[in-house]
């Protein structure tokens, strides 16, 4: 069988696991990713599973005022055209059909992976449909994500975390008190890379990469590939120690400027978690 992604293993080992590249894919035209198999998907998951709204927000739009378009999801797939809508499908993975899709992908990108971050774990799919001009506000996600795109053309700028979010901030969100969506106004001093994505190219966006994404003249779809690793639960138990830290005014460096400190601190919240939750 072809491969999906063309040149993996020389793109992945010049830039995996911290820096965003671009690929390109053979899944354009795969029959799930039409807007009437998504309607039967949609009819398949969970209500909880599907997230709707109206698509034309703004890029820092608080995500407590998100506005809604009143239209089910069934209208919303069939008026993607004419009433400016996001959708996202989360956890596809819950669905035979797009399971084995998604583990199609991963495996091919697992080998090239596990020489710098370690087998996969933890694997995840959501598809996006947006209508033309609708905007994905500022956000970051804590997994690893190959955003492949599919349908329609759409802009994805990504941002160096350390410019626009602090510290406190990624603590305060692994330890469930922030949002992963991020409000403010510092975007104006930030340096952001843009990638125009058409069907046929994927984006790998590194974890906890704060991003948001813009759509051009037509309905988009796309589908996200995720993943954690041993580096993504270490940040991600690094910053959970560091919360606490931080809570009980201590002053925790920053992330990679003490190794040999950042290794206790990940080592001593994986005992603290084990003992509060053995079973987890
Ligand atoms: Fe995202």
């Amino acid at each position: 069988m072809p491969a999906i992604f063309d040149n993996l293993q020389a793109v992945m080992a010049s830039a995996y696991p911290a820096r965003a590249f671009l690929l390109k894919h053979r899944l354009r035209d795969h029959p799930l990713f039409t807007l009437s198999a998504l309607a039967d998907l949609a009819r398949r998951l969970p209500a909880g599973a599907i997230e709707y709204n109206a698509g034309d927000i703004l890029v820092d739009q608080p995500p407590d005022k998100t506005p809604q378009t009143g239209l089910s999801i069934d209208d919303t797939l069939k008026r993607i055209e004419e009433k400016n809508s996001w959708m996202a499908f989360r956890h596809v993975e819950q669905d035979d059909a797009y399971r084995a899709a998604l583990e199609e992908c991963l495996a091919e990108i697992a080998p090239c992976a596990a020489k710098t971050t370690g087998a996969m774990h933890k694997k995840q799919g959501f598809i996006f449909v947006s209508s033309a001009n609708a905007v994905t506000p500022l956000h970051f996600d804590p997994e690893h994500n190959i955003l492949i795109h599919l349908q329609g053309r759409k802009r994805i700028m990504l941002y160096q975390s350390a410019d626009i979010v602090p510290d406190e901030y990624h603590e305060r969100f692994h330890a469930g008190a922030a949002h992963r969506n991020l409000c403010g106004d510092t975007l104006a001093d930030a340096q952001a890379e843009a990638y125009d994505l058409e069907p046929g190219d994927a984006v790998y966006v590194p974890v906890k990469t704060p991003h948001w994404v813009r759509t051009g003249d037509e309905p988009c779809i796309s589908f996200s590939i995720t993943w954690r690793s041993r580096a993504s639960d270490a940040e991600a138990r690094l910053r959970i120690a560091n919360h606490y830290v931080r809570k009980f005014g201590g002053a925790p460096p920053p992330p990679g400027d003490q190794p040999a400190r950042d290794a206790a601190a990940v080592f001593a919240q994986r005992v603290a978690a084990r003992l509060t939750n053995p079973f987890g």
